[in-house]
Formats: C-alpha cells, sequence, structure tokens
C-alpha cells in the first residue's frame, strides 16, 4: 500500500487543478510526518519507523544554551541523530532536528535577543544542519514572548527577534535551502503579549508552522475534555481556548498560508481520576467534562513522566499520559483499537475524539484512536492545510493512527482531484 500512496501525490500536484499561490513558492507538496524522539530509542529503535509512510521526520531533541554558539546534542544523540539521518536519506524522506521544546526553549530569547547574537545563533544552527547533513531545523520555542516551563528567558522583543534571526538563517547559503518548520500554539505573542495579528512576514521564511493540537482540553475549573479537539463549540466556554479550527483560523487570519499549516497530532492521551458517581451520566453513558481529582493523577504507561524537579527546579507531580500501545498495555484497548470488556467508551462527535473509564481503576481517558485520526485527516484535508506531524511516531500501535489519517488524508484528494485515478487501489 505505502508504494501506491506515495505516487498518487506527486501525480495530484503535477495537474493544473492545484496551480496555487502555494505551487507558485514550490510548496505544494503534501507532509505526513511524525517526532521521533531520542530518549525513547532504547523501547522504539530507529529500525521500528515506518520510514516508507512519512515524507518528513524530525528527531527531537537538540537543547539552546546560555552560549549562542552552542547548542547541545548530546551523547547518545549524536550517534543516533547520524543514524537517524542516513535512514531517512536511505528511505528518500526528509530529515530534520527539532531544537527546543517544552524543557529545551530557556535560551532562544537570548540567543535572538541581539544582532550579535543572532548572527551567532545562525553561526550555530547552519554548522549544526551541515554536521548532521539535515535537510531541515524544527525551532520548537515554547513560546516566543511567553513564558513556557516557568524559566526561560522571556523579552517583549522575542517574537520581533525570532523573525530578524529567521529572515538572517534565510540569507545564508544553508539556510536558503532547509526546511524550517515552527510548532506553535496561538500566534506568537506580540510586543504587548498579544497573538501577533500579522505574521505573513513569517510565512515568507518558514516552509511551515506546525500547530500542536495537544495538551489542551482538561482544566480543573471544567473537568475532563478532549486532550486534541478538532472543535470546541460545545466545550464549556471558560474550554474554549485551543481547537485545531480555532488554532487553524487564527494563523490564517493573522496572514499564513493554509498550504503552510500542518496539523500537529497527538499519538497518546491523558488519564484522570473520576469517581464513578461523576463518570457517568446515566446508566453505563459515559458524562462529558467530569470533574476529576487533581491530586490524584493516574500513573499513565511507561512512558509517562514520574514527576519529579524540572529544569527549572520546580517539583513536578506525573503526567498521567498513555500513548496510544500505553491504553493495550494498561487495560484499556484490545491490540485491534477495540475497547476491552468492561471499559466503557464515548465518542464525541464535537471534538471528534473518544473517551473512555476503567470503573474499577476510576480512570478517565481522553485519547485518540483510529476514528479521530481519520476525522483529522479529514480536517486537514478540508481546509487545505499541508499535512500532518504526530507527536511522537514511537506512540502508535501498528501504525493504526498513522494509516488512518494519511489515508483519509490522501483518499480525499484522491476522490476529489483525480477522477481518472479512480478505481485504481489505495
Ligand atoms: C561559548 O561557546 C564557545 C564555543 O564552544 C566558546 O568558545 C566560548 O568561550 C563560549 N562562551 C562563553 C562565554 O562561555
Ligand atoms: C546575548 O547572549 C549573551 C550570552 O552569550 C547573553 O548574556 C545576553 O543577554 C544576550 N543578549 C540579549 C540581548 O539577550
Ligand atoms: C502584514 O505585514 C506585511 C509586512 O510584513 C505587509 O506587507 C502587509 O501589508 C501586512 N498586512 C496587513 C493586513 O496589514
Ligand atoms: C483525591 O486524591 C487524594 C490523593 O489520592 C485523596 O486523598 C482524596 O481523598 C481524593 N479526593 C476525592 C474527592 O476523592
Ligand atoms: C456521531 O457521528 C457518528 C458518525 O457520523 C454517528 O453514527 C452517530 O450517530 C453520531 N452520534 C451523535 C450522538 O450524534
Ligand atoms: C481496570 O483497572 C483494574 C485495576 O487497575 C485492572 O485490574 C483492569 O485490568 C483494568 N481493565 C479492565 C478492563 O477492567
Ligand atoms: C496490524 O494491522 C494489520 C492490519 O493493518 C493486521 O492485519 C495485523 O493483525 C495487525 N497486527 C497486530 C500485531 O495487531
Amino acid at each position: 500500500m505505502a508504494n501506491v500512496l506515495r505516487w498518487i501525490p506527486l501525480i495530484l500536484f503535477s495537474t493544473s487543478v492545484l496551480a496555487s499561490d502555494a505551487m507558485k513558492r514550490g510548496q505544494s507538496d503534501p507532509i505526513f510526518s511524525a517526532y521521533y524522539t531520542g530518549w525513547h530509542a532504547e523501547d522504539y529503535p530507529l529500525s521500528d519507523v515506518s520510514w516508507s509512510k512519512y515524507t518528513h521526520v524530525i528527531y527531537s531533541v537538540a537543547s539552546t544554551t546560555p552560549n549562542a554558539s552552542v547548542v547541545e546534542v548530546d551523547v547518545p544523540d549524536d550517534t543516533l541523530l547520524k543514524q537517524f539521518v542516513t535512514l531517512a536519506h536511505q528511505n528518500n524522506v526528509k530529515a530534520s532536528l527539532s531544537i527546543g521544546g517544552w524543557t529545551a526553549s530557556r535560551w532562544y530569547s537570548s540567543n535572538v535577543g541581539s544582532a550579535i547574537n543572532r548572527t551567532t545563533f545562525v553561526n550555530t544552527v547552519t554548522t549544526l544542519a551541515k554536521k548532521y547533513d539535515l535537510d531541515g531545523l524544527d525551532f520548537d520555542w515554547e513560546y516566543p514572548g511567553m513564558q513556557g516551563i516557568g524559566c526561560n528567558t522571556v523579552n517583549p522583543k522575542d517574537t520581533a527577534n525570532f523573525l530578524s534571526f529567521l529572515q538572517q538563517l534565510r540569507t545564508t547559503t544553508t539556510g536558503s535551502k532547509l526546511i524550517i518548520s515552527v510548532p506553535v500554539a496561538a500566534p506568537f505573542a506580540d510586543a504587548s503579549g498579544s497573538p501577533s495579528t500579522n505574521v505573513s512576514a513569517f510565512g515568507d521564511v518558514l516552509d511551515y508552522i506546525t500547530v500542536m493540537n495537544y495538551d489542551t482540553g482538561s482544566n480543573p475549573s471544567f473537568g475532563v475534555g478532549p486532550n486534541s479537539p478538532l472543535d470546541d463549540l460545545c466545550a464549556p466556554v471558560s474550554g474554549q481556548r485551543s481547537s485545531a479550527a480555532r488554532l487553524v483560523d487564527a494563523w490564517s487570519a493573522a496572514g499564513m498560508h493554509l498550504d503552510q499549516i500542518v496539523l500537529g497530532v497527538p499519538a497518546y492521551g491523558y488519564g484522570y481520576s473520576v469517581s464513578k458517581k461523576l463518570a457517568f451520566t446515566s446508566g453505563s453513558i459515559l458524562a462529558p467534562y467530569p470533574a476529576y481529582n487533581v491530586s490524584n493523577t493516574p500513573p499513565g504507561d511507561k512512558w509517562s513522566g514520574v514527576g519529579g524537579i524540572d529544569v527549572c527546579g520546580i517539583s513536578e507531580g506525573p503526567g498521567g499520559e498513555y500513548t496510544y500501545w500505553g491504553l493495550m498495555e494498561e487495560g484499556f484497548l484490545n491490540t485491534d483499537g477495540t475497547t476491552k470488556t468492561g471499559i466503557a467508551y464515548r465518542y464525541d462527535n464535537c471534538s471528534q475524539t473518544p473517551y473512555m473509564y476503567n470503573a474499577t481503576s476510576q480512570v478517565y481517558v481522553s485519547f485518540d484512536n483510529a476514528q479521530s485520526f481519520a476525522a483529522k485527516g479529514d480536517f486537514i484535508h478540508s481546509k487545505g492545510l499541508r499535512g500532518f506531524s504526530m507527536w511522537e511516531a514511537g506512540g502508535d500501535y501498528n501504525d493504526t493512527l498513522l494509516d488512518s489519517i494519511s489515508v483519509s488524508f490522501r483518499l480525499l484528494q484522491y476522490r476529489l482531484l483525480t477522477p481518472v485515478l479512480q478505481g485504481r487501489q489505495l
């Protein structure tokens, strides 16, 4: 199937049907991407990656440091990253390196904080790209102009400085050829801390942004909501903050082309402690947005953070995360994705995400499955977005999520745009 899937877009995008701005910019190739995390390499070795199903892969993660001359690629990432790039290239897949993320964005602000620092940082990242033969860099700054983990350097000029940095990077020989991507939440904060209303200059220098449609839907003030909502119009008002539709609309309204927006999708969910009384509306029907016990986060699966002291020196509780495969190991799902006997299930048509509940352990899980990933593929197509990027490749089981979103995204393109191809097996 993979080979057939691979050539269809080539045909699609060679037709005049899609002669859009994107084609003129040479950016119309769809993106089927995922992150690969070095710290899970023992459980999920590079040989397990379904290379043929991706167009792009991103290695996570390298860290910013107080010194703009240094971006840290730790041992064993150094060795793994080289193997990652080699394998990606053997499979005709573009390989990027992600810099930053939740824990390693601490020094972005100062690294781009002055003209001298930007020049140094440009030199650092282009040297890094050459050293590892990278096709791209993914600047995962969480977040310009806003605090993230709690001890990042932050400056009201972050967003402007970030733009200057990217523009300067593009003037270099190496930087002009790199695939430059940025994972994002709301449009970057402007000097007053509000979401930027005009990001078109970023569109000129980035290949694409990845809208991180995860970690958003639950809050002690309104209960357990979707981890990755397509829409949040059915959420309590205070929960209407960060759906795929909302984020895409915000970036688009601020001037980012839709074909430069990739949807970030999670191969994981979260568990919450919910009493039986609150978990059900009546009988075996699961209640939406049940209240949960914030002091009793379930342990999650074996990849879930156990908590401890973070990089800021702050004590963190457990994460309560379940990868898709972890939901099988922890007694929620069968390997074919159906729920185990005794697990209550609800699919929310509004957010297009599923929930489950184990009444014995009293764990209520908000997650994603094949159905919600198909809905996401459909959304990507119907909005005209560029593609998807899954966090993280190793969270899937037997490519259930990856195949679902890929087929849904591609099948629709195929049906609508290439009637002559209909009848061929997908
Ligand atoms: C920053 O890193 C560079 C390269 O390793 C080094 O030469 C320089 O001394 C460092 N600067 C400081 C202030 O540590
Ligand atoms: C530039 O980088 C240095 C460290 O090399 C840092 O001390 C300084 O604060 C940075 N400048 C700005 C304006 O962020
Ligand atoms: C957005 O900014 C660009 C320059 O970066 C400018 O050319 C354009 O006119 C602006 N658009 C709007 C709607 O203000
Ligand atoms: C919440 O969890 C804590 C820790 O397990 C427990 O002590 C407390 O009784 C729970 N609260 C409720 C309302 O169940
Ligand atoms: C949700 O959508 C599915 C698929 O379209 C449909 O079968 C189901 O009846 C819907 N449920 C509700 C409650 O609307
Ligand atoms: C539910 O949780 C209990 C207690 O942790 C566990 O023994 C069981 O396997 C889980 N799954 C089902 C389907 O009951
Ligand atoms: C993986 O999925 C395929 C269908 O795509 C199925 O035939 C196979 O049994 C699954 N394997 C496992 C181990 O679940």
